[in-house]
């Protein structure tokens, strides 16, 4: 990818390209429950380069607004969250979760030009959302499956990945990886082990890929040798700007991913699990905590991974020379993370020499960079209708003579309409 396009790709600053095209749909911010109980402590987020304090006012409804007072610059962090707003520590101005400037105690006249920014919010999936594009053109709330279930039926976790959104985005598109990094790691975790999918993986590494462009998107198709009939194959979806759905294992719960930039040089990697038709039980909730399948450990009281950069992510030799872990690093998540984030902080798309099985993630560049242009020139981006957002992913066996994407369209693109293709 040349220079000009990768640097359209990757900054998502205010009034850059990219930003703008990210700020059309609503954005994860933060888990609901990181601003638990009205007028808890106030959170600082940053999201896509923009400093940003969240919090629950008095009658408990969220707000997003300027990590900074419109009066001389201080931190809203050390205010107060009281009687539906957040008060400067330094003055006493005091700001509601829409960003309005509601007192001044030394001079109330000038009220009305303090008011600082805020972005409309919402709840869903346990998550809050904002948006942060232009307030005409906001678009319904999100429809993902997963967005609109019961909290009973969802885990979902982030953890800070110190590099650009785009390369650790462009894992979850390219699903060749599958077969090196976490060659090891399938058979042992509770989130994949005994199914058999996993056999079918195994017993043919020579996965043959299809990927066919979508109005929300890719699918991507991978084909194994299933039974002497048919072939297995994996379905992926990856929906704009930031969104996949991994192919699910047996009776194992369904999974997904988001890529939020924080700023250029890093991104919340966002991992979500859920059933859509029942809770998740107590024992997978268990595993699903305690980092196990697509989660991970934390270093204690925050979200980076305690495997990291600054230890090599834990490393071990030994493990990788005993084939326990293929790169000796040890969960999915930081096997990964620990790759993506070798390439530095803004991958040199410049120097990367594609191969054939690049040919996703190259569909997704296209993709990403079509859709810039296109918003400088007022074509609307995709995947904003929320019918397209009601995709699924699947592992299925079909006969050899059977299209994959004719039946993709038939059975995933209405998840609620179809039970969980998976084996
Ligand atoms: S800096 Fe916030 S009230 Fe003065
Ligand atoms: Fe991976």
């Amino acid at each position: 990818m040349n220079k000009e396009t990768s640097e359209m790709l990757v900054r998502t600053g205010r009034d850059t390209p990219m930003g703008n095209l990210m700020r059309r749909y609503w954005v994860p911010v933060l888990m609901s429950s990181e601003i638990g109980e009205p007028d808890g402590p106030q959170v600082r987020v940053t999201i896509l380069g923009e400093k940003l304090l969240a919090f629950r006012d008095s009658a408990g409804l969220p707000g997003l607004i300027d990590e900074f007072c419109s009066h001389r610059g201080v931190s809203l962090y050390f205010g107060r969250n009281e009687e539906n707003g957040i008060r400067c520590a330094y003055h006493g101005l005091k700001f509601d979760r829409n960003g309005k400037c509601v007192d001044v105690p030394s001079a109330p006249q000038s009220c009305a030009r303090m008011n600082i920014k805020s972005y409309p919010c919402i709840e869903r999936g346990g998550l809050l959302w904002a948006y942060m594009g232009p307030v005409e053109k906001m678009p319904e709330p999100p429809e993902l499956e997963w967005a609109t279930l019961p909290s009973s039926h969802i885990f979902i976790s982030k953890r800070v990945q110190e590099c650009n959104y785009l390369q650790a985005m462009e894992g979850g598109i390219d699903t060749a990886h599958v077969s090196y990094v976490h060659r090891y790691e399938v058979d042992n975790d509770p989130m994949h082990k005994d199914t058999k999918a996993l056999d079918y993986i195994k017993a043919d590494g020579n996965v043959i890929f299809e990927i066919e462009k979508q109005p929300f998107g890719l699918t991507l198709f991978g084909r194994r040798n299933g039974e002497s009939d048919s072939y297995y194959w994996r379905i992926t979806q990856w929906l704009f700007p930031w969104f996949t759905l991994i192919p699910p294992f047996g009776q194992h719960s369904l999974a997904g991913h988001i890529w939020v930039p924080i700023d250029d040089h890093n991104c919340w990697s966002w991992s979500v699990n859920f059933h859509p038709d029942k809770p998740l039980s107590d024992e997978e909730r268990r595993q699903l905590e305690e980092g196990k399948g697509i989660h991970c450990e934390y270093e204690p009281g925050s979200f980076r991974p305690k495997a990291n950069k600054d230890n090599d992510y834990l490393m071990d030799r030994q493990a990788q020379k005993d084939k326990r872990a293929y790169s000796g690093i040890f969960g999915f998540a930081m096997q990964d993370a620990s790759l993506q984030e070798s390439m530095g902080p803004i991958q040199d798309h410049e120097a990367e020499r594609l191969l054939p099985t690049d040919k996703a993630i190259v569909m997704a560049r296209r993709m990403l960079h079509e859709a810039v242009l296109g918003l400088e020139q007022g074509i609307e981006p995709p995947a904003l209708s929320v019918s397209a957002q009601h995709v699924r992913a699947a592992g299925v066996l079909l006969e050899h003579s059977a299209d994959p994407t004719a039946w993709a369209k038939e059975h995933l693109t209405d998840s609620r309409a179809h039970p969980v293709y998976s084996i």
